[in-house]
Parts: C-alpha cells; structure tokens; sequence
C-alpha cells in the first residue's frame, strides 16, 4: 500500500493506497490559518505535526503495509529552525501580504531577477519574507540555521533529511528555474548561505526511511520509503496527468490556478504568471490567492449558512446581468502582483438576491482565472484538454461557468483527490512501479463540460473594474 499527504492550507489530508492506486482509506485533519497585522498570515508547524499524529493514528490499521509514502505541501512559507532545530517563529504562508516593501524593492530589478529565477518576485514568495525578516525580527533572522518550505519540515519531522525538491524550491525565488540549482545571486540578496537550504532532489527521489521511533510509534512499516515530494499544484497535476504540452489543469482550492506545462522555459510577452518547475520539465501557472475561500467567506461568515446544495439552486434560479465580484479578498497575485487590492461586489440594486451574488462569486474567480490565461494565449501556449480539480470543482455550476468563461471543454475527475492523489502516483513512480507513460491509467474522467454561454462581454467589462479601483485599494 502507499501513503499520500496533502498539506494544505485548511487542512492535512491522507489518501491511502493499494498497489494499483486505489483509494481504501482517507483521513484529514484541519488547523488554523492565523491572520495577523499587516495583512500577514501564519501557522504553527507543530499544528502540522499534531494533524499527522492524528491522520497515523487513524490510519493505523494500514500503516504495517505502507510501502511508501510521499507529501504535497502549500507552496512559498517560510519555515525557519535554529541550530538546535526549534521552530524559531510562526510559518509565514503564501498568501501573506506582509512584504510589499520588500516586494517593491526587488522588482525595482526585476528584469536581473528575472534572468536568475524565470520569475519576478511576488509578496507570497519566499526571498521577499526572508528580507521582510530581516528588517523586521533581526533577532529571528540571526537565529536561523536551515530554512525550508512547508512539505520540507515534514520530511524532516519523518525522516530526519533536510531535502527539498525542485517543484516546490520554484516558488521560492532562490532557485535558478531553468537551470534547475539555486541561484546564487539570489542567496547573497536574500542574506543567507546554501547550507541553511535544504538538499535538493527529483520529486520522485527517494529521501530514506520513516525514523524507527516513529514507525515504532504508529505501527509503521519500518522499510517505508519516503518519496521527496513537490508542491501541492505541481502533484495536482500529476493526479490530472497535466504534464505534457497542452494538458491544463485548473484547481479551485483556497487559492484558485491555472496550470500548464511547458518543455522549455518560455519567454512570456509578460511577469503576471509565474514559470516553475514541473515534476518534468517546467510549467506555467497563474495562481488568485483568494478561490473557493471566497465562497467558503460568503456562505460562512456572512450568510451564515454552509448549505452548499441551497446555495447551488438559488444561483441557478439567479440572474447576474450587471452584477460583478473581485475576488482580492487577500490580495491578488496573478496578473496584478497587488497586495493592496481588496474583494469587492460592483452593481448591487435592490433586486439583487443572496443567489445572485453567490454566482457573482464563482463568475468573479473564473475571470481573475481568466487573466492568466490570456497572458498565457498571447504567449502562444496552445491547450488542449482543460481537466478542474479541487474543492471547487464539486459545484457542477463553477465547472460549466468555468468552460463559458474559459471558453474551452472541461473535464471532472471521478475520484477528486487533488495533490493527496498526486502524491500517491509520485510514490509508484518512485518505487518505479509504475513510469510517466503509465500515469493516463488512473485518470478516471467524471464529467465534460461544454461551453455554452457567451461569457466575453462580461469579461471585458470584468477586466477594467481593477486599473478602476486600484488606486482606491491603495488608499
Ligand atoms: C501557488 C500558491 C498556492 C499554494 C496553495 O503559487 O501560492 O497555490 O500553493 O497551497
């Protein structure tokens, strides 16, 4: 059996598998987003640590035949231990608003910078938090002696390995994309020597086996391998098999992205979409800090009712002429790079209904998708199948509003695992059960949907509203 963990923002998810890749058990175990001044976001690694105490403990009638086991993490977060290997702060997450001045004054150099990393730095990134630290909490800085992202601490937790992979190191604006090391120049902008970064390795790498206390601890098998692992999107597209030229995956989680591989890095007509490492190659991506949390803040803090059906069926009883959402709520990343820009509902009268504004929601992020998308067809960057996974994606409405304002054919997935799946096939390809020739096998496709609807008109009203209010955020 095979074991994979998805470390997500929410929540800690665990799929477990048999040696063909199906599903026959899960377990997931939430925690908290804490939102601190300045727009900041933070969790605490060892609520990470205590969700997988419970996630083993749960699992724990599978765990003497897991064979191995791999994690997908929540890109960008700076997790930072001394020398003694305490957590010295809070992870900074990736939708963190904290750095614009440290945002700001790197892209002052953003073509260098994008010569060393393929990107331009974003305030989520994590180079822009190291510097944030070190203006800020110069003690927490001077303690730091390794330096790793989410998934990595785990890893580290398991195994006792400071290893990292490409996938998720491209987030970091330390790692030279295409030539696949860290950068150098970026190390010395970021005050910091290679030794405080972890190794880096193939996603499908073998890092070593679980630490014997803690099979010993959970009854795990104690020849379990553990796999690197990558970042959530990159794993989601493995669980789609977007990693060929002209594959696309769009994920609707807490944040929301649009996906696509590419063999080469590309030279892009614009800095709005990040280019990062693919499990293979590299890939396009253009990711909204702000998805299907904008629809789980609508119905939980404000409507005060989480019936999703209810929901479903006023939208579709509901008309949205005139009625337009920016889904900023924390800011927005793709293609603005603005941690300024607010959430806002335009073209509210006294007919609108609560069913009205909901769909105003799902309409709002499929546009901010959209974005990216077209900076991604300016590029020349064809697609060809369009696959929807996360959360999201369980709305039959967001799916169809998503192929009208994409204007393209989209597939659903019958088993919607996301990342945790992903994770699952990262393990066979690691054990080399299987090689990425196999990966189309275990993609069972639910539904297609079709575009119908004529979304463009919306759209490019939809895209001015934003240059419109931008100063107003700024304010
Ligand atoms: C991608 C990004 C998010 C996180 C969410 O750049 O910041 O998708 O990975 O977990």
């Amino acid at each position: 059996m095979y074991l994979g963990l998805d470390l997500g923002t929410s929540a800690l998810k665990a799929l477990v598998s048999d040696n063909t890749g199906n599903i026959i058990a899960e377990a997931s175990e939430e925690y908290n987003v804490y939102y601190v001044a300045n727009n900041g976001t933070e969790q605490n690694p060892l609520d990470w640590i205590n969700a997988l105490d419970k996630i083993l403990k749960k699992l724990k009638p599978f765990l003497s035949n897991i064979e191995g086991l791999a994690i997908s993490g929540q890109m960008h977060g700076l997790v930072i231990l001394d020398k003694e290997d305490n957590v010295i702060r809070p992870c900074i997450l990736w939708n963190d608003g904290r750095t614009i001045k440290e945002n700001n004054e790197l892209n002052k150099y953003k073509e260098e910078i994008y010569a060393c990393c393929s990107n331009i730095s974003y305030a989520g990134f994590t180079l822009p938090k190291i510097l944030w630290l070190y203006n800020n909490e110069r003690t927490n800085f001077a303690k730091i002696a390794k330096i790793m992202l989410p998934k990595d601490y785990l890893i580290y937790y398991l195994t006792g390995e400071f290893v990292s992979d490409y996938t998720d190191m491209a987030g970091s604006l330390l790692l030279d994309v295409k030539n696949r090391c860290y950068s150098q120049k970026m190390l010395n902008i970021a005050k910091i020597k290679e030794e405080q970064l972890p190794k880096l390795k193939e996603s499908y790498d073998v890092v070593g086996k679980v630490l014997d206390n803690i099979c010993q601890k959970y009854n795990l098998n104690n020849n379990c391998l553990v796999i690197t692992g990558g970042a959530d999107n990159a794993l989601a597209a493995l669980g789609t098999n977007t990693i060929s030229e002209g594959t696309c995956n769009i994920s609707l989680g807490t944040s929301g992205t649009i996906l696509m591989p590419v063999k080469k890095v590309p030279k892009l007509n614009s800095y709005g979409v990040h280019i990062f490492s693919h499990i293979t190659g590299s890939y396009v991506m253009g990711c909204i800090l702000s998805a299907a949390n904008c629809r789980k803040w609508w119905l939980k803090n404000i409507i005060a009712d989480e019936d999703y059906s209810l929901d479903e069926k006023q939208m579709l009883e509901s008309d949205t002429t005139n009625l337009y959402f920016l889904p900023y709520l924390q800011g927005e990343r793709s293609p603005h790079n603005d941690p300024l820009a607010k959430g806002a509902f335009i073209g509210l009268t006294n007919t609108t209904t609560k069913g009205a504004m909901s769909k105003a929601i799902l309409e709002g992020v499929a546009f901010a998708l959209r974005d990216s998308l077209e900076i991604v067809k300016e590029s020349n960057i064809k697609i060809n199948t369009l696959t929807l996974c996360g959360g999201g994606a369980k709305s039959k409405l967001w799916c169809q509003i998503i192929a009208d304002v994409m204007n393209l054919e989209v597939k659903t997935l019958a088993n919607e695992q996301g990342p945790s799946f992903g994770a699952i096939l990262l393990v066979m390809l690691g054990l080399k059960k299987i090689t990425f020739s196999d990966l189309n096998k275990f993609i069972k496709y639910d539904k297609v949907y079709y575009p119908n609807n004529n979304y463009e008109q919306k759209y490019q009203k939809y895209k001015k509203i934003y240059p419109k209010l931008k100063e107003i955020f700024k304010d």
